[in-house]
């Protein structure tokens, strides 16, 4: 069996802009930035001593405020951590899209939110940021239905592994190849890590557009002028859709014709080039890029 590719067309989540869920002013900036999804924290973004007003902070932003398009995501605290279950307590009836869950190591963490929110039609998001995380990947992509993606954190995971983050992260180069198979065999999307370097958004864009390579469906941001860069880099140029499109059909008459594999431009092409074009045409349509 090849990997599951989704029937349905996946949400577009190319920019995930975190925000300090004590924070009204940063969080009224993220409902307007166009960002395909604003996640608000209570988490590590946000001060022990401010947990509690976070949580009204967020409720209050969620029923106040316009998105616009964007995606709604509150990032709680670890499951098994005491602020857990009132996060989720606080901000339910506040009808968030969906929530990530931090620090996720085991399919059961999933399982927990999955029941706690079993009313409520939401996705839930996983950030992969342990070791462990890393090695259960696979039982987490399959413990729960409404889980969406699967989100790397290669900050914590550092901090976790012992390991010294460089600027070409070789060191987190198994790590991420891990994260983003894993989510393809289990027709999740990946979303990449943040880029910490506010004032290097040539290096933030070399980075997307590396992650893009391997398959990652988006990057997570942390300041609203990294929205633009990750989004550009994840979504594919007109050149791009001009030429998968053009394969597609002419493979099409080939397939028509009885020729399974065929030569353009001086180069071969059969079935894992036309699903690789299919796919870009489909994270195309899911920008809003083609029809
Ligand atoms: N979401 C929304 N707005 C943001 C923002 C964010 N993540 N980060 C910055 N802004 C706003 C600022 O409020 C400021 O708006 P203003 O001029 O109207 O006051 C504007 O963008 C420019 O901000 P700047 O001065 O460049 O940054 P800063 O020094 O205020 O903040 C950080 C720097 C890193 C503290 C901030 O970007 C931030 O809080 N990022 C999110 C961090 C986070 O959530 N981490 C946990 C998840 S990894
Ligand atoms: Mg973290």
């Amino acid at each position: 069996m090849s990997s599951a590719v989704p029937s349905s067309l996946p949400r577009s989540r190319r920019a995930l802009l975190f925000v300090p869920g004590d924070d009204p002013r940063k969080i009224a900036k993220a409902a307007a930035s166009g960002a395909d999804c604003v996640v608000l924290d209570l988490e590590d973004g946000v001060a022990a001593g401010r947990k509690l007003v976070a949580r009204e902070t967020v409720s209050s932003s969620l029923q106040s405020l316009d998105f616009g398009a964007s995606e709604k995501l509150v990032r709680v605290n670890p499951v098994g951590s005491e602020l857990h279950p009132g996060d989720i307590e606080a901000t339910i009836a506040a009808r968030p899209d969906g929530y990530v869950v931090p620090k996720v190591e085991s399919a059961e963490q999933v399982r927990e939110v999955a029941r706690r929110t079993s009313l409520a039609p939401l996705a839930l998001l996983a950030l992969i940021e342990s070791a462990r995380g890393v090695v259960q990947a696979a039982a987490i992509a399959a413990s729960d239905p409404r889980l969406e993606a699967l989100l790397f954190g290669a900050e914590d995971l550092a901090g976790d592994m012992g390991a010294t983050r460089t600027r070409e992260g070789a060191e987190m180069a198994w790590a991420r190849g891990a994260v983003v198979v894993t989510a393809a065999a289990f027709a999740l999307q990946a979303i990449d890590t943040v880029f910490v370097d506010l004032g290097d958004l040539e290096s933030l864009r070399r980075e997307a557009r590396a992650a893009c390579t391997m398959g990652y469906a988006g990057k997570m941001a942390i300041h609203p002028k990294q929205i633009p860069v990750i989004q550009e880099s994840f979504t594919p140029s007109d050149e791009e859709i001009e030429k998968a499109r053009l394969l597609v059909e002419i493979h099409a008459g080939h397939q028509a014709s009885g020729e399974g594999v065929f030569a353009l431009d001086g180069k071969m092409v059969d079935w894992p080039m036309i699903r690789a074009a299919q796919r870009l045409l489909s994270r195309a349509r899911a920008a809003g890029k083609f029809q």
